[in-house]
């Protein structure tokens, strides 16, 4: 079990797959991109299902998601997915993608015993799109995000950050088109996680300006039943249901007293938090030819460790070092 101080159990796993990624989303980094890991850097393919394994056999780890960066762009992948899905206990297997290359792939990530996606998608206009990833792929994105409903990887959930003055407006006919094409649209509020160190909270749209958008369209009641847990998102039924929305106050809402989550990077660094000021090395370790329970046992030790929250409201509050899209949505 990967127990902490706190009294948290973390079971759910994050892996990220590559720290690339194919859209340069203003909120996370910068046109250029950034430093990427060199191959040998990067955990292989084997090295990744052999800490998985290790995962769900001798750490109680029963749900698995890979992300990035963009996680379709790891060539593996499906191959990946399939290898995860044949061990013994069965993790549950998620992705978190922007959805480019979904439609190609989705069928074969399902066949493989992929269960379900998260698609990153904040807005219904092409143009913005653009404006807010620097790239024109609108079009594959809802492609994807189609392909992947008609390939059974629901529920699809659709992640949106709104940001000031791009695309704040669009919360209500983003819910409604959600709703018509069957997908679980979730709000996030914008973290201090991107490589421009940019974040400011003054310009963030929290979780209590999205439901005061969403109400002048929508009538929303807190979903029944549907107690948070250690799930970032607060659920609300829309005009009674059976629709719903999610809003992921990550900043104003923390959900961090509940976080049952541990993260592996694509260098194979153990995190504990996306908020961690420190990282263990796993890859080392591995590479120095540790055996299974060694590499547990410091995995176990590196989870102890876990602080109680992000820190995001103490005032000395430092953003990681790594952004986002190195350390794993
Ligand atoms: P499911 O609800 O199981 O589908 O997963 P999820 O919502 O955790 O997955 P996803 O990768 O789609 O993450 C969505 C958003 O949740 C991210 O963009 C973050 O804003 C937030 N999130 C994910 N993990 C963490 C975390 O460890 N801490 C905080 N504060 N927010 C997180
Ligand atoms: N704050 C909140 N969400 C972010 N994402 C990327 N960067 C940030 C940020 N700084 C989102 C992506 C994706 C999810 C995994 O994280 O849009 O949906
Ligand atoms: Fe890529 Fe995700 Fe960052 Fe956008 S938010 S640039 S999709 S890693």
């Amino acid at each position: 079990m990967l127990l902490d101080t706190y009294g948290r159990t973390a079971t759910d796993l994050r892996v990220s797959l590559t720290d690339r990624c194919n859209l340069r989303c203003t909120y996370c980094m910068p046109e250029e991109g950034l430093q990427w890991l060199g191959k040998p850097e990067l955990l292989t393919d084997e090295e990744i299902v052999r800490l998985v394994r290790l995962a769900v056999t001798r750490l109680g780890i029963t749900d698995v998601r890979f992300t990035g960066g963009e996680p379709l762009l790891r060539r593996g992948l499906v191959d990946l997915v399939r290898r995860c899905a044949l061990l013994d206990p069965r993790p549950k297997l998620s992705l978190t993608t922007n959805g480019i290359g979904l439609a190609r792939t989705a069928t074969a990530l399902a066949e493989a015993g992929l269960d379900r996606v998260n698609v990153s998608l904040d807005t219904l206009d092409a143009e913005v799109f653009h404006r807010l990833t620097r790239r024109d792929r609108h079009h594959d994105v809802l492609a994807g995000l189609a392909a992947a409903r008609d390939a059974g990887l629901t529920p699809v959930k659709v992640n949106t950050v709104l940001m000031p003055g791009l695309n704040e407006d669009e919360a209500p006919a983003l819910l409604a088109w959600a709703l018509a094409e069957g997908y679980e649209l979730r709000f996030i509020e914008q973290m201090p996680l991107d490589a421009q160190h940019g974040w400011k909270r003054s310009g963030m749209i929290t979780a209590e300006d999205i439901l005061t958008s969403l109400r002048t369209r929508f009538t929303l009641t807190p979903e029944p039943g549907a107690a948070r847990g250690s799930a970032p998102a607060e659920r609300w039924l829309v005009d009674g249901g059976p629709g719903s929305v999610g809003v992921i106050g990550s900043v104003t809402r923390p959900f961090c007293a509940a976080c049952d989550r541990t993260r592996l990077t694509a260098d194979g660094q153990i995190r504990t938090c996306l908020f961690a000021t420190e990282e263990t090395d796993l890859r080392a370790l591995l590479r120095s030819g540790a055996d299974d329970e060694a590499v547990a046992e410091l995995w176990r030790a590196a989870m102890w460790g876990k602080k109680a929250g992000s820190g995001l409201d103490d005032p000395a509050f430092l953003q990681p070092s790594r952004p986002m899209s190195a350390i794993g949505g």
